[in-house]
């Protein structure tokens, strides 16, 4: 049973263009603007403002961290996209070295990146959208506009603080006048002009993140050539907005906002790696597209790298701005690009910014609606989900039953769920995703080069090098924050073991045996340090994140044990 659960696909061939292939249309181009369009969008639109408002200034750290972690992670998918062109991205680069189990239970974290992450996408869509309705006059009732889960949520949490109010002779309304912030008011709003269904049951639903999201889905299903079209237009309107905000917003910094820089310490910094991370997630969607590209061995990898480049430049030098105009307590609201250039009156850029980010979103949506019907796909060639999924339409050469699945895993949530929750689940299925990659690629066995090899990542000797570097930094961290080790290790501080010592020790662990095992393998330092700096990020989730990514592991597991483990086509080799 162990050997089956193991077992590794190692035939990977591309299908030929013909009647049940995918259009091999896309460009480097294409594919570069693919990533950006997968990048840039609701992190750097929304969740930005909340890194913001918990990290201060110095959230600009965090920013460089994801980068360098997301490049690591990248040159090891780029890596893996040249040996294994096909469809499948993450999921079919660890069935190729880890086994199907692992390639099944990165799948499924792949869930979490591409539908889950789209639930937040919506969300953030809707939010822009709606505010840009009501700049228009067009005032939709607030019970159709957020989730019904945020609203239930608030207000059970003040309804005692607003009866107390009121038994004192208060008005309900002045106090939440005087205590909530604008979007918190719409909360009530909503909660309070609902209309009321059986069972005491209140009819709130995001009627446009719901929308967006049919959109979306029909465009998918009717073909990858009307897609490009679509998300190539989005694109450059996005870097647009996103230029503008830095050109302009430069010259309202007020160099006093940035003190002090690090108002809540490293740890308010890393209290926001799920909202930083969220805004790089999506240059990995590119190898989802292997199969759709004219030449994947080149192109993929220059893909993810120079949609990376492109976005890290503009994220650094957006936050750079977004600090330096506001001071940084006041981001924390939904639309924090347009909220500073608002707060410093500059009126028509803020007017430009709101209308590029409802289409900058959906050219989010667009790509990972893209992304996770191909993933199926290629899990169910292998037999893992039924053959439904790997359905190729007649017509539109779309994978359509995995794409109409794919709009009802991100409708249906939409309905019950919220924005915070959905934003933290992202990231950390996401983060789980590369480091998988990463340690895949420490187990592929050395190339034979033949000069037609696509990317092929240089080999830098770790054996020496990395438990040097993971030395030299647990030094410098001793001497530069001597409280560090102290409230890592020190388990008698109960407070902060659950609230972040937990993933520290198992984070120093992690590196400690990564070294013994380096110095005895010489490993590749490249993936090394994919694995140390995801790793790293991942130590910045809260105990809630965890519990809930367990919850979701398992029930991929009791999936993987009921269908996946018996339908496999290696089952049948
Ligand atoms: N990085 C993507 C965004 O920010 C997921 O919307």
């Amino acid at each position: 049973m162990l050997s089956k659960l193991f077992r590794r696909k190692t035939d990977f061939q591309l299908t030929e263009e013909g009647s049940h292939s995918l259009h091999k249309v896309l460009s480097v181009r294409d594919l570069t603007l693919f990533g950006i369009a997968a990048i840039i969008g609701a992190g750097i639109f929304t969740s930005v403002g909340k890194a913001c408002a918990s990290g201060g200034p110095a959230v600009i750290w965090l920013f460089i961290i994801c980068a360098v972690a997301c490049a690591f992670a990248a040159l090891c998918y780029a890596e893996f996209a040249s040996r294994i062109p096909v469809s499948g991205s993450a999921y079919t680069y660890a069935y190729a070295t880890f086994g199907e189990l692992f390639a099944w239970v990165i799948g499924w974290a792949l869930l979490m990146e591409y539908a889950i992450g789209n639930i937040y996408v919506a969300f953030s869509w809707s939010g822009y959208f709606t505010h840009l309705l009501d700049g228009f006059g067009l005032y939709l009732p607030r019970w159709m506009v957020v989730d019904y889960s945020s609203a239930h949520k608030f207000i059970l949490a003040k309804q005692g603080l607003i009866d107390a109010a009121m038994a004192q002779g208060n008005s309900g309304a002045l106090w939440i006048a005087a205590n909530c912030n604008d979007a918190e008011k719409e909360l009530v709003v909503a909660w309070t002009t609902a209309p009321n269904l059986i069972g005491g049951l209140k009819l709130i639903l995001d009627v446009p993140a719901l929308v967006i999201n049919i959109l979306i889905t029909v465009l998918v299903y009717r073909g990858i050539k009307e897609s490009r079209n679509a998300s190539n237009a989005m694109v450059i309107l996005k870097i647009l907005a996103v230029v503008m905000v830095i050109a302009v917003g430069a010259f309202y910094i007020d160099f006093e906002n940035f003190k002090p820089f690090m108002p809540k310490g490293f740890k308010g910094v890393m209290a926001s790696v799920s909202a930083v991370f969220f805004t790089y997630i999506g240059f990995d969607a590119i190898s989802t597209l292997a199969e759709e590209s004219q030449n994947p061995k080149r192109d993929l990898p220059r893909g993810m790298f120079y949609s990376l480049i492109i976005c890290t430049v503009l994220y650094v030098l957006v936050s750079l701005v977004l600090t330096g105009m506001v001071p940084f307590i006041n981001l924390g609201v939904d639309d924090p690009l347009a909220y500073a250039l608002q707060v410093k009156n500059v009126k028509w850029l803020e007017y430009i910014v709101s209308i590029i980010a409802v289409v900058a979103m959906a050219s989010v949506l667009l790509v990972f609606q893209l992304g996770q019907p191909r993933i199926w796909l290629s899990m169910s060639r292998d037999g893992l989900l039924p053959s439904a999924f790997s359905k190729i339409h007649p017509k539109y050469k779309t994978p359509s039953f995995s794409t109409i699945i794919t709009g009802l895993a991100v409708g249906v949530p939409i309905i019950f769920t919220n924005e915070d929750f959905v934003l933290d689940f992202t990231s950390i299925g996401t983060l789980f995703a590369f480091v998988l990659v990463c340690g895949g690629v420490l187990l592929l066995p050395k190339r034979e080069l033949n000069g037609d090899d696509g990317f092929v990542l240089p080999h830098v000797h770790g054996k020496f090098l990395f438990p040097l570097l993971v030395a030299l930094s647990a030094t410098i961290i001793y001497f530069s924050v001597p409280s560090y080790f102290d409230d890592v290790f020190d388990l008698s501080k109960s407070e902060t073991f659950t609230s972040f010592n937990l993933p520290h020790i198992i984070f120093w662990l992690f590196l400690i045996c990564l070294s013994v095992l380096t110095f005895l393998k010489n490993f590749n330092l490249i993936p090394l340090m994919g694995l140390a700096t995801c790793g790293y990020l991942l130590t910045g989730m809260n105990p809630n994140n965890w519990y809930w990514f367990f919850v979701w592991f398992a029930i991929g597991l009791v999936i993987y044990f009921v269908y996946g483990y018996r339908n496999s086509v290696l089952n049948k080799k």
